[in-house]
């Protein structure tokens, strides 16, 4: 038998619950099954620039399942953004230091941005393997990222409560939800929770087509609407999107408008039942990855399985809601109005 493999794990990008679960999924799988040794980098690539680490042993990773943030910390450091001229060479302080800390392998916990930057050093000859998180499920080659569905469960909840007191007013309430440049989450919480409009950046919307398809429900003696956008919907001059939506629709049906921006509450917390044991699969299949010394490669969730595709694959490259996608044309079919084509099938 040969030495032990020593690998660090590092989480970078936004938090989102379910990070710990994958952390702990990778360490015990590598420790207790392979016997590797298991070293934790604090605050994303910073942390591997800055050499901020510490030994994780089994121990450690007990108790962590269920807190929602990461244990690790994180950044949102891209060590291969150019800077100026005199800066530091960090791709050259990370592989420095990756051979420093005699790591077999880096496993890289994040989204888009964190697996662009996990192939780039694959590039550069590091042994690395990603693992998809984001709320925003927008990391391409797996169907679902975890923290996703903890997120959706909070959205969809804060879009339940909204049906309540928009009912005692007969008011339309327009609430935000995060996404980046994506409609997942919006798309949907916004059918779980029983949204009238539901505007998500993949489909463009016309303000006249929104306005008019919630004076139709007014006049139908429907008290109430409730309309859900993304965060990452094109707005004129940039504003954002609730502050928008909510002008637009009280200028355009003069009907009471609030809105609500749901924020980073939808990060925060404990993750789901779904999202621990996603998060757990992708941790362990990881750890079997390294000791296949099958890497360059991010773990995925496809048609439910879990398996890996190459980084090379998904580098640069964001996971849209696709425009035939089954709940879009769902929606359609219950007359949730899209932004456009809200075509009033039972006037
Ligand atoms: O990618 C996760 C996410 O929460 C997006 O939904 C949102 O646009 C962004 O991060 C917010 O970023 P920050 O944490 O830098 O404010």
């Amino acid at each position: 038998m040969g030495k032990p493999k020593r690998i660090g794990i590092l989480t970078a990008g936004g938090d989102c619950p379910g990070i710990n679960a994958a952390i702990r999924g990778v360490g015990k799988t590598a420790i207790v099954e392979h016997g590797m040794e298991v070293i934790g980098i604090s605050s994303g690539f910073a942390g591997l620039i800055h050499k901020e680490v510490m030994p994780l042993s089994e121990a450690d990773l007990s108790g962590i399942l269920t807190l929602g943030g990461t244990i690790l910390g994180t950044s949102r450091e891209k060590p291969f953004k150019k800077k100026g001229n005199g800066s530091i060479d960090k791709p050259k302080l990370i592989k420095k230091n990756y051979k420093d800390l005699k790591l077999d392998c880096l496993v890289c916990i994040g989204g888009n941005g964190t697996q662009k930057t996990a192939w780039q050093l694959s590039e550069e000859g590091l042994n690395v393997i990603g693992i998809p998180k984001t709320i925003d499920n927008d990391v391409y080659g797996t169907d679902f990222s975890f923290g996703f569905d903890s997120a959706l469960a909070i959205a969809t909840e804060a879009i339940d409560r909204l049906h309540t007191t928009a009912n005692s007013h007969k008011r339309i309430m327009v609430i935000e939800l995060m996404g980046h440049h994506t409609g997942w989450l919006t798309l949907y919480a916004g059918m779980a929770g029983g949204g009238d409009v539901i505007l998500i950046p993949e489909l463009e919307y016309n303000p006249k087509a929104v306005n008019r398809y919630l004076l139709d429900r007014a006049y139908k003696m429907k008290p109430y609407s409730i309309v859900v956008v993304a965060e990452g919907i094109a707005t004129p001059n940039g504003e954002s999107a609730a502050d928008y939506v909510a002008r637009m629709i009280e200028k355009g049906t003069h009907m009471e408008t609030r809105k609500t921006v749901l924020g980073y509450i939808q990060r925060g917390g404990s993750p789901s039942a779904n999202d621990r044991i996603l998060a757990t699969r992708f941790g362990s299949h990881a750890a079997a990855l390294i000791a296949n010394e099958d890497y360059g490669k991010m773990v995925v969730n496809r048609y439910g399985e879990t398996s890996s595709i190459p980084l090379a694959e998904v580098a640069g490259k964001t996971r849209l809601v696709p425009q035939d996608h089954s709940l879009i044309r769902k929606a359609r079919s219950l007359d949730i109005c899209l932004g456009n084509d809200c075509l009033f099938i039972n006037p």
